[in-house]
């Protein structure tokens, strides 16, 4: 079946070059000539394990090709996934649909019969009405469903989320439709990945109300972290002892400085965009997006306690270790580093950083901090280090040559990497998250 993929961003790359390893015939399609030319060259323009693997592979295989010509890429196509950005528009927070739109205008004069458009971007309820509407003006009459399949993948996990997800979500009433969707994802149904037909609607909704969810569960786990810390409880035990409880579930209980990235922020805010829109107001949703703003700033105050308070601080250095918003990505999106590093520069601290593939985006968006060769070089003379992501390259640091370097035997984790006890008997004071 030949697959065309609009969009060769985090999504668009990832989902297409997962499709052809599966033996579809995939042309990705992206306006930015500079990206196609170096994905033809190999070239990833995102940090992902594995994905220039993929990519190459299914290009010696003749399954997967790259263009800007948008016509000659959906000639043919059974399926037109439509993966381009939604971010949050200025302002209001309101997912920006503009190229959404632009993609279905041009889709609108090129498209054929019969091929199923698929939004994978996260576009907000209603939206796929919008995109029918803009198609059905151009070409009256046509057979074409637009159905919504929303994605569900981590960064720097994609490809084995892609490749063994919880669920696929497909919404359309068309039962041909679900037809050719049931094509295109056959190899994971013959892997028993649960798909789910919906309508279009409950697709969209499905999205917002996952991440929605899951950003609630970090923010609940994370004010139970501050509620420990206050009543002399730990809350590695505390998750662990609600997790067990398979009503709650383990996952998503690790509690840290506030979730960020390029989905939970964004999409929380749509969400509740969405429910003013609909005048159905989803006020824990609310919550959670003002906790988790203010949380970050809190882990700023909280590396400024750890060395001596808002009235010492003057010359005094702090490392952090880890920029992006989670290991084993680039993505600085929304990062809790940007707020923590700002709050610290704020108060006077001098603050430098080391992060193992975020630099080149971190360095702009930090133009107050000194970017590090290494975590070492960046906790020379520190008054504290901070774990702020927690890169595997952080879980065994050297504490002694840490020692011998910093200024002051101090650390912060706010990933809880470490185990109080063993930081204790290295000599360091210790601070962590809910842990006392
Ligand atoms: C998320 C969703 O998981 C994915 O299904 C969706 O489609 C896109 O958004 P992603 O943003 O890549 O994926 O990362 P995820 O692993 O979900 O983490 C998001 C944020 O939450 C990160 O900042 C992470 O550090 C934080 N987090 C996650 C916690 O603080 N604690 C946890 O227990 C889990």
């Amino acid at each position: 079946m030949k697959i065309a993929m609009i969009g060769s961003g985090y999504v668009g790359l990832v989902s297409g070059a997962c499709f052809a390893d599966f033996g579809h015939d995939v042309v990705c399609i992206d306006k930015d000539p500079a990206k196609i030319t170096a994905l033809d060259a190999g070239v990833m323009p995102i940090f992902e394990p594995g994905l220039a693997e993929l990519v190459s592979s299914n290009v010696r295989g003749g399954r997967l090709s790259f263009t800007t010509d948008l016509p000659s890429g959906i000639a043919g196509a059974s399926a037109i996934f439509i993966a381009v950005g939604t971010p949050s528009r200025r302002g209001d927070g309101h997912a920006d649909l503009s190229f959404v739109h632009a993609v279905a205008r041009e889709l609108g004069e090129h498209i054929g019969p019969s091929v199923v458009v698929v939004t994978k971007s996260t576009v907000p309820v209603g939206s796929g009405d919008e995109v029918e509407r803009i198609i059905a003006a151009a070409k009256p009459g046509i057979q074409c469903a637009v159905a919504s399949n929303p994605e569900f993948l981590r960064e720097g996990a994609a490809i084995a989320d892609f490749k063994r997800p919880d669920r696929i979500v497909i919404g359309t009433d068309e039962e041909w439709a679900r037809g050719v969707m049931r094509e295109v994802y056959r190899p994971l149904f013959l892997n028993r990945a649960p798909i789910l037909f919906t309508s279009r609607r409950s697709a969209e909704l499905i999205k917002y109300a996952a991440n929605a969810f899951l950003a609630t569960k970090i923010t609940f786990i994370n004010e139970m972290a501050d509620l420990c810390e206050k009543v002399g409880a730990d809350i590695q035990d505390v998750s662990r002892g609600i997790g067990l409880d398979g009503r709650i579930g383990g996952k998503f209980l690790h509690a840290g400085p506030g979730y960020g990235g390029s989905c939970f922020p964004k999409d929380t805010l749509a969400l509740l965009k969405t429910a003013e829109d609909y005048d159905s107001p989803t006020r824990i949703v609310e919550a959670v997006v003002k906790v988790n703003e203010s949380r970050k700033r809190a882990m700023g105050r909280k590396v400024i306690d750890a060395i001596g308070g808002a009235g010492a601080v003057r010359s005094k250095k702090v490392a952090l270790l880890g920029l992006t918003f989670k290991p084993n990505t680039d993505d600085m999106r929304d990062a809790p580093s940007i707020t923590i590093a700002q709050t610290l520069i704020d108060a006077g601290v001098e603050v430098s950083a080391y992060d193992p593939e975020g630099m080149a985006l971190a360095a702009p968006m930090m133009p107050g901090v000194v970017m590090a060769k290494s975590a070492y070089d960046a906790a020379e003379g520190a008054d504290a280090v901070v774990i702020v992501t927690e890169w595997d390259a952080f879980r065994a640091l050297d504490l002694e040559r840490i020692k011998g370097i910093a200024r002051a035997a101090v650390l912060v984790d706010l990933r809880n990497v470490y185990d109080p006890a063993d930081m204790r008997e290295a000599g360091f004071a210790y601070v962590s998250i809910g842990r006392g």
